[in-house]
């Protein structure tokens, strides 16, 4: 059985922002998508692996013509993705290039506060530090991102963004595509408006629902195509837009097989036609183009819009099946007395807020205990005509979702999450538990609602060994 539906409640979607702004079809000639390379190690041994990501600015060829000004990690624009094996004690040396403060923050991985990168963590103009971690979770397509509050929205829009993908045993034992970059693809999807000369301008593009552009760009790409050489392709999709939410689906109808969420894989394989991801999703699909021929073409649109164009080429038969269960969720246990914990999101524009406040780095809204499991139940209080999703987000942990206005939650969310969608009128509980201290941010990933104040922080002790976590101040950075 295949799935038709977006799921979401449609007059919420985006298209219905007083500031929306709808994609257009790019007017140039089509280009080979950009593949972001894996970033090699500095070394890696059998228990360690070395890393190191600079923060820097320089200018891509994204349109015919000039140059655009971009930034990115270790290279003008985005990144090149960065793997890390599950087990292996990580060392990354992050620098910054930049003419300004920056913050690497790491969305998805579960490691302690200091390590997370949020806003209480910034690395100056030529400044670099050592990070030091141990990799220990689920095989899942992670991301980095600059996290500066509250220019986050703005390091982004420049391209400090870029895919990490955590590996392990039991996703290797599968038979799903990984042969990087010929037949496992990230998909980085954006979007932006080019000005004169091609350039970016975020503060002529500002919107307080979060910015936006006419132009998809994916892994810095306008208007790609991509060869198809085997049977199966496995993209790993993230919406890495501000404000976007992508609703895709294929020409012909195409089904696809969702295999992984935000930060595992998903418990059973899911067959789609059309999906949406909201800011700082991700899905792992695989795609079967066995009904194609050389030569053929297969478009990925969002909405009405092409996005990508896919040219099939020759490829050898592939009849792997997946088995039907790809992944077991081990989360803590649920009691009567397991807490619950209350997240309302209101708002919009300037005056998004969770829990009637806004985001202050030195003001701690919440504590949990180090492996604790507390249920979480986070509303949109905003109306369902003339409101909108709120993607919320959690750092510094992967939680379990339990149900939407107490329904099972979609088939595409038996995974471990670190962002869901959340309707408007809708409340959505989840199983929340951290497996390290630290202050962690948690937040609506409509990049502009955060840096708006949509935005609070929790405090994970470990009473044994209680700790004084440092809080930056704006005025002190
Ligand atoms: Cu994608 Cu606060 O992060
Ligand atoms: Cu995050
Ligand atoms: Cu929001």
């Amino acid at each position: 059985n295949t799935i038709n539906d977006y799921f979401f409640y449609e007059p919420a979607f985006n298209t219905h922002d007083g500031g929306y702004v709808p994609l257009e079809e790019p007017n140039i000639p089509e280009q080979k998508l950009k593949i972001p390379e894996a970033l090699k190690p500095d070394k890696e041994t059998d228990t360690d692996m070395y890393y190191t990501v600079i923060a820097e600015a320089g200018e891509s060829q994204i349109m015919p013509g000039q140059k655009t000004k971009t930034w990115g990690y270790n290279q003008p624009l985005l990144g090149k993705t960065i793997i890390f094996k599950r087990g292996k004690n990580i060392h990354v040396t992050v620098k910054n290039e930049l003419s300004e403060l920056t913050t690497y923050h790491w969305h998805g991985l579960n490691v302690p506060g200091d390590i997370d990168g949020g806003c209480h963590t910034p690395v100056y103009p030529g400044e670099s530090k050592v990070l030091n971690f141990k990799c220990d979770q689920p095989a899942a397509t992670l991301w980095l991102h600059a996290h500066p509050c509250p220019s986050t929205a703005e390091q982004v829009w420049h391209g400090l963004a870029t895919a990490v993908v955590v590996k392990d045993e039991h996703e290797a034992s599968l038979p799903l595509p990984r042969n990087y970059g010929v037949d496992d693809i990230p998909l980085i999807l954006q979007d932006r408006k080019f000005h004169e000369d091609n350039q970016w301008d975020y503060h002529a593009d500002y919107d307080p629902d979060g910015v936006q552009g006419p132009t998809a760009m994916i892994n810095g790409t306008v208007n790609p195509y991509f060869d198809v050489t085997t049977q199966k392709v496995r993209f790993r999709i993230l919406d890495g837009a501000n404000r976007r939410e992508w609703r895709l689906h294929f020409s012909d109808n195409l089904s696809f097989t969702q295999v992984a969420g935000d930060g595992s894989l998903l418990e059973h394989p899911v067959n789609f036609t059309h999906l949406m991801l909201t800011c700082a999703e991700r899905a792992e699909i695989v795609v079967d183009f066995s009904d194609y021929k050389p030569g053929d073409e297969v478009t990925l649109y969002s909405d009405d819009v092409p996005i990508v164009h896919f040219r099939i080429h020759e490829f050898a038969k592939d009849d792997s099946t997946l088995p039907d269960t790809l992944f077991k969720l081990n989360a803590p246990e649920v009691t009567p007395d397991t807490p619950v914990h209350k997240i309302v999101m209101s708002g919009m524009d300037e005056e998004v807020a969770i829990n009637d406040k806004k985001f202050n780095m030195q003001r701690i809204d919440s504590k949990q205990i180090l492996g604790s499991c507390e249920i979480w139940e986070v509303t949109n209080s905003n109306d369902c005509d003339g409101g909108m999703i709120h993607p919320y987000h959690m750092h510094g942990c992967q939680f379990q979702v339990l149900s939407r206005n107490g329904k099972t939650p979609y088939p595409n969310e038996t995974g471990l999450k670190d962002t869901i969608a959340v309707d408007p009128n809708e409340t959505v509980k989840i199983k929340v538990w951290f497996d390290h201290t630290g202050v962690f941010m948690y937040h609506c990933h409509i990049i502009e609602h955060e840096d708006g104040g949509m935005m609070a922080q929790i405090e994970v002790q470990d009473p044994k060994k209680p700790q004084k976590f440092n809080l930056m101040d704006m005025d002190t950075l």
